[in-house]
């Protein structure tokens, strides 16, 4: 979904969200999230799952009402310069923008599709390396990363932990993040549906995610 909104075009974030809702129609579900994937001039291009019935019923001019950006940005720091990106089926898009971002910054940047669907090498940057094999997540790539994010299921995070555990011997703090996708009715950290259990007490995924940092859950899980 393209939003044409050039005022909020410079100010999304790679790892940010908008919440939509259809203000001409009453919604019981209120708000949903739409990840933020990329730039198109002054439009702000984002996602939702297809099955959404948002996403089913807008039309082309349609006026949405949309609260952005919402969420923490995605940042490297200087000495991350090898960038791994894991992804899982549709949850790929906000992983798009924080990989074009990196290559921005001059970084290198491998994406991992870990499902089937794996989104079309052709809308990527060239400079992405795009793996979509089953081994392509091996040890020697996770050893290779400065910084890792994930987006995908709670399976997928457990899988990744026991890789890099395997692979690096222990999931340093600051080195892996991922995005938790959660339903966000608020967005502004009061209602505290989108709660995570995390090391550091429960998180809220709208205010303080929605990445979080793989060693905070994953020590929370063992
Ligand atoms: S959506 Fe209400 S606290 Fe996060």
């Amino acid at each position: 979904m393209t939003l044409d909104a050039p005022e909020l075009a410079p100010a999304m974030r790679p790892g940010q969200f908008a919440l939509l809702r259809d203000p001409a129609i009453f919604d019981p579900y209120l708000r949903r999230t739409a990840w933020f994937y990329r730039i198109e001039n002054e439009r702000v291009a984002c996602t939702l799952p297809a099955r959404d019935p948002l996403a089913a019923r807008v039309r082309p001019g349609d006026l949405l009402d949309a609260l952005a950006p919402l969420g923490r940005a995605i940042e490297f720091d200087a000495k991350e310069r090898r960038i791994l990106l894991v992804s899982e089926g549709a949850r790929v898009a906000p992983l798009i923008a924080i990989a074009d971002s990196a290559v921005a910054q001059q970084r290198e940047v491998v994406l991992v599709s870990r499902s089937a669907d794996a989104f079309p090498s052709h809308l990527l940057a060239p400079e992405i390396e795009y793996r979509t094999d089953a081994d392509a997540l091996s040890a020697e790539l996770i050893a290779w990363a400065d910084a890792m994010v994930a987006s995908g299921s709670d399976e997928t995070y457990h899988a990744l932990a026991d890789a890099a555990r395997a692979a690096r011997y222990r999931i340093e703090p600051g080195w892996a993040r991922v995005l938790i996708d959660l339903p966000m009715p608020c967005g502004a950290g009061e209602c505290y549906a989108c709660g995570v259990d995390t090391l550091r007490g429960v998180q809220r995924a709208c205010v303080d995610g929605p990445a979080f940092d793989l060693s905070d859950l994953d020590r929370r899980r063992r």
